[in-house]
């Protein structure tokens, strides 16, 4: 079948793309598209020509897959929207699903643009490090004004079809079938001379509007390239001739496309939907309903968990010990969603409607009916097993029983129950209703349907889920280990602790491993730590982290850790730090040197990308492209870099390895195999890890 088929209703050529799931313009489409504007052109029985997407969607866009192919072979779509534009007869958009990107930017290049009611429209080319770049940024401006493209361009968002409508991005919103409604809006505009053409027009924008673009993109996307282009190109849609700003378009767009933002970005579109597909697993793997879910442990971790299944609407009961922390917990939630209204964001209505799913209870047999179990209490083995030994008795068959542990062995969990195929992981980063990312575990034993019934529940609840196996930490934490590690290391070598976090505020990371351990309680490691010691017979460890606990110091909830906390939040170098460093290194003889921010970066991510690969190796994450997706969604690494993984890759193995060796930590074997052999980790995803 060809990619585009052509019909005739009457004097109307219909153009139908066939390019599955999202009609992307792929090769083939624009030839089966130049194929239908031949006919056009030469039929003189045929008077108009409509645009329709078969399947779920218009043209979704550009396909990303063909970005990084030499341009001759790349789809021209620039060529096919300069043809549509110059076009002697209407052509007619028939949008419905989604029209964005290239898609958009087609039907804009079309003369006239019909909508289902359902359909959105927009530019989300930012989204992926490059900006519209077939007439994307000088069209929408001439049709919405500057503002309100600049409003789409740079938050990526699409709009609703009735929005369309009123700011006259479409002609008109089809009453039923969207062909009929497009064929008719065709024939009745069929004689209409001249053409009316967007690149004609001109565009409206203040230059206030381009100045508070320019202040606005320098927090919502810091670091980044794309956006500024992007207020460029707007920009001269106002002020200067169409020819001029297509050209401009077409000049930045290479550039974005070409750097290493927009390789970050695509990787981590693409990662993101492979971490959904679990080799072995087929979309016919048979999955539970979920209708009803209980959490045991109202603390911080169990209300925000609990926040996410009342946010779908799912009925939620609750357990705790005690009545005081069950009204604890309860009034964080409310207070919570009281937040939110408050910001407007939420009604009262809303708010009371979400809590009367909650039923708290003191009684473990509340959840009897529940048809998943999350266990969110502390950190204790022997306290999940009794907990686990109960939830068997009594769970009704089938019932998922999941734990939120971040570090514990989900499979001596599961040992304790007579149904290990139930038993699963499910990690939530904190703060649960907000963090994306969902770490789920899968242990030895856990069934194909407790694993895709989660994987979906994940999709439900609005996370990104990636499945990861059973080891101390899993993913996410095991890497960060590494991570906090060398970020000591570096400190007593000399560096002082606000220098190591700004050189990865310099990588795009809101907070660096010192703020975040402050914020996370340093009272968890230091106690992790003399456990571990005691455990093994060792001396009680006395680091200078150690130290700083030993004062009282905990991090930000004593308003006093590695920082101070003067105002509570924000933190602050500290001087009892800086003196506790100088005394540590003089009771040590530490030699104290200078570091400079390029070594603190590379040795600080290097140690993220040498644990990932040992991860890797030992087959605990699927996918080097999971391992990101993980620092994206749950450690606020900067999409635009494309997770630690990618960012190795563009360093170069061999000079990842190279920077390892220099700096005394010894490379991952499959890292340093990687890089004997020339290759990436996305490579050794296409060629090994992926479904
Ligand atoms: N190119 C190539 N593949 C694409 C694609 C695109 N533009 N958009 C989606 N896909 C693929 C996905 O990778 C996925 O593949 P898989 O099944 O092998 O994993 C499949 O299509 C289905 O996508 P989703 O799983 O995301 O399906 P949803 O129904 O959840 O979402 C969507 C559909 C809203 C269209 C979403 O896929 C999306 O947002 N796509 C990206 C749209 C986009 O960014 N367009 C702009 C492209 S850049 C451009 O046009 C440049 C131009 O200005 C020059």
């Amino acid at each position: 079948m060809s990619m585009v088929d052509q019909t005739r209703q009457g004097q109307i050529l219909v153009l139908t793309i066939n390019n599955p799931p999202v009609n992307a313009f792929s090769p083939g489409v624009p030839e089966g598209l130049h194929a239908g504007l031949d006919v056009a052109e030469q039929d003189s029985g045929v008077k108009a020509v409509v645009i329709i997407g078969g399947g779920r969607t218009f043209i979704a866009g550009a396909d990303i897959k063909t970005f990084d192919l030499p341009r001759e072979q790349a789809p021209n779509l620039r060529g096919f929207v300069a043809r549509l534009d110059a076009f002697g007869k209407p052509t007619v958009a028939a949008i419905h699903g989604t029209a964005l990107g290239g898609g958009l930017e087609l039907a804009m290049a079309c003369t006239y643009r019909v909508a289902d009611k359902g359909a959105q429209l927009g530019l989300p080319e930012v989204k992926l490090g490059v900006l519209p770049g077939a007439g994307g940024t000088q069209r929408l401006p001439r049709v919405v004004g500057a503002q309100k493209a600049l409003e789409m361009m740079l938050s990526g968002n699409p709009i609703k079809a009735s929005e369309a409508l009123q700011l006259g991005l479409v002609d008109e919103l089809a009453e039923g079938d969207l062909l009929s409604a497009a064929v008719k809006f065709a024939s009745d505009h069929a004689d209409a001379r001249p053409l009316p053409r967007i690149s004609e027009r001109s565009a409206q924008g203040s230059p206030e509007v381009f100045a508070a673009a320019r202040e606005g993109i320098k927090k919502t996307h810091k670091g980044q390239l794309s956006p500024s282009f992007i207020v460029d190109l707007a920009e001269m849609a106002t002020n200067q001739s169409f020819e001029a700003g297509w050209d401009a378009e077409a000049r930045l767009f290479v550039q974005a496309k070409d750097s290493p933002q927009s390789r970050g970005l695509r990787h981590i579109f693409f990662a993101e939907r492979e971490a959904g597909k679990i080799p072995g697993l087929t979309k016919d793997t048979p999955t539970t309903e979920i209708k009803s879910a209980g959490v045991i442990g109202a603390g911080t971790m169990g209300g925000g968990i609990a926040m996410n299944f009342l946010n779908v609407g799912l009925p939620v009961t609750i357990v705790e010990t005690s009545q005081e922390a069950l009204d604890r917990g309860l009034s964080v939630i409310r207070r919570n969603y009281e937040n939110t209204a408050k910001k407007g964001r939420m009604t009262q209505d809303d708010v009371e409607k979400r809590l009367a799913l909650l039923t708290p209870t003191l009684e473990m047999e509340g959840l009897k009916d529940a048809d998943i179990i999350i266990e969110a209490v502390f950190e204790n083995m022997d306290v999940k097993k009794d907990i686990f030994g109960k939830l068997d008795q009594i769970a009704k068959p089938g019932a998922i029983l999941a734990s939120n542990t971040s570090t514990l062995d989900v499979n001596e969990i599961a040992s304790v129950t007579k149904r290990p195929e139930s038993v699963i992981g499910l990690h939530f980063f904190s703060p649960a209703n907000v963090m994306k990312l969902l770490e789920i575990v899968r242990a030895d034993n856990t069934s194909d349907t407790v694993l895709a019934t989660s994987m979906a529940l994940a999709r439900k609840i609005k996370k990104v889920g990636v499945v990861v196996g059973v080891c101390d930490g899993f993913v996410g934490n095991r890497m960060i280990h590494h991570y906090g590690e060398e970020a000591r290391k570096l400190v007593e070598e000399g560096a002082r602790p606000q220098d190591v976090d700004a050189a990865m505020h310099a990588l795009g990371l809101p907070m660096g491993p010192f703020e975040m351990s402050d914020m996370a309680g340093l009272d968890v490691g230091y106690l992790i730590r003399q456990h571990q010691a005691k455990v093994a017979g060792k001396p009680k460890p006395d680091g200078w982290l150690d130290q700083i606990v030993e004062q009282g110091r905990k991090g930000q909830k004593t308003q006093a850790g590695i920082y101070d906390y003067p105002d509570g939040r924000k933190p602050v170098p500290s001087p009892a730090t800086d003196e506790l460093l100088s005394r540590y290194r003089a009771e040590k003889n530490l030699s104290r040197r200078e570091i400079s921010p390029e070594e603190l970066t590379k040795r600080l991510t290097y140690s993220l990308v040498n644990e990932g690969a040992q991860i890797l190796d030992e087959g605990i994450a699927q996918r080097a492209g999971d391992i990101d997706v993980i620092y994206i969604y749950g450690y606020g690494f900067p999409a635009y870099r494309g997770g630690p993984m990618q960012y190795a890759d563009e360093q170069g193995l061999g000079n990842v390895v190279a920077d390892l060796e220099k700096y005394g930590q010894p490379p991952a074997p499959l890292l340093r195999k990687l890089a004997e052999e020339g290759k990436t980790f996305a490579q050794w995803d296409r060629e090994k890890g992926r479904a």
